[in-house]
């Protein structure tokens, strides 16, 4: 029986939608089944969890933290997510560097662990798209200010695709590979101190 993944996200312009597409396609690629699902339609449509094997939860940085849709849709459907292999992947530009693009290298991956009182399994760090144009003009100087903090691109013209795609691509597998065949048993909170192996897997302490 194919093992069958939903993919979940939030995309304030669109790229972490891209994101989650791709990881889907090569669920599919891969003999799993997909589907995709932006927060607020899962909120407002309802999710068939007992569909799903896995599920993977995505959004973009925006200014330093998360939509708070994303909090809140963590805090209400963390007991669904929880009982299954799951996943959080964030997208960022500052991920475009190699020491950012790891779990333990992006510091916005240690806030979401901060914060979420759901504690994924697995985490993936992705590098998102730098697209100055399509970005109001008191956006685009906000964010003029973060690029030069953490010395990225900074000219109001660019448009600089950071995702790599095959890496996409590639997390979608491992995905598939987060099936065991036995349930998720997570800690509920204060849980015990995690730690974050190099693959993204953590495990407790
Ligand atoms: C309003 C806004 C704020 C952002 N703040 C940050 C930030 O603090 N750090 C960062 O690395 N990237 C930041 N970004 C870049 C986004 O994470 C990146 O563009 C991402 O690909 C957006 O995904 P989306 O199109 O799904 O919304 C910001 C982008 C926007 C539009």
């Amino acid at each position: 029986m194919p093992k069958s993944v939903l993919v979940l996200y939030m995309s304030r312009g669109g790229h972490t939608a891209r994101i989650a597409r791709r990881v889907c396609e090569s669920i599919v690629t891969a003999g799993g089944r997909a589907d995709m699902m932006s927060l607020l339609e899962a909120d407002k449509e309802g999710v068939d969890w007992s569909r799903y094997d896995i599920v993977a939860l995505g959004a973009p940085v925006l200014y330093g933290t998360y939509d708070r849709s994303v909090f809140d849709f963590v805090t209400r459907y963390r007991s669904p997510l929880e009982t299954k292999p799951n996943s959080f992947f964030n997208v960022s530009v500052v991920a475009r560097t190699p020491q950012k693009a790891t779990v333990e290298g992006n510091r916005y991956m240690q806030k979401f662990l901060q914060l979420s009182p759901w504690r994924p399994r697995h985490l993936k760090v992705v590098a998102g798209k730098v697209d100055y144009p399509s970005w109001p003009w008191h956006e685009q100087l906000m964010i003029q200010m973060i690029m030069k903090f953490t010395h990225g691109p900074t000219d109001r013209t660019a448009i600089i695709d950071y995702t790599d795609w095959d890496d996409v691509a590639a997390y979608g597998r491992e995905l598939l590979g987060l099936w065991s065949g036995v349930p998720v048993c997570m800690p509920t909170t204060p849980g015990p101190r995690q730690t974050k192996q190099p693959s993204g897997t953590i495990s407790s302490t």
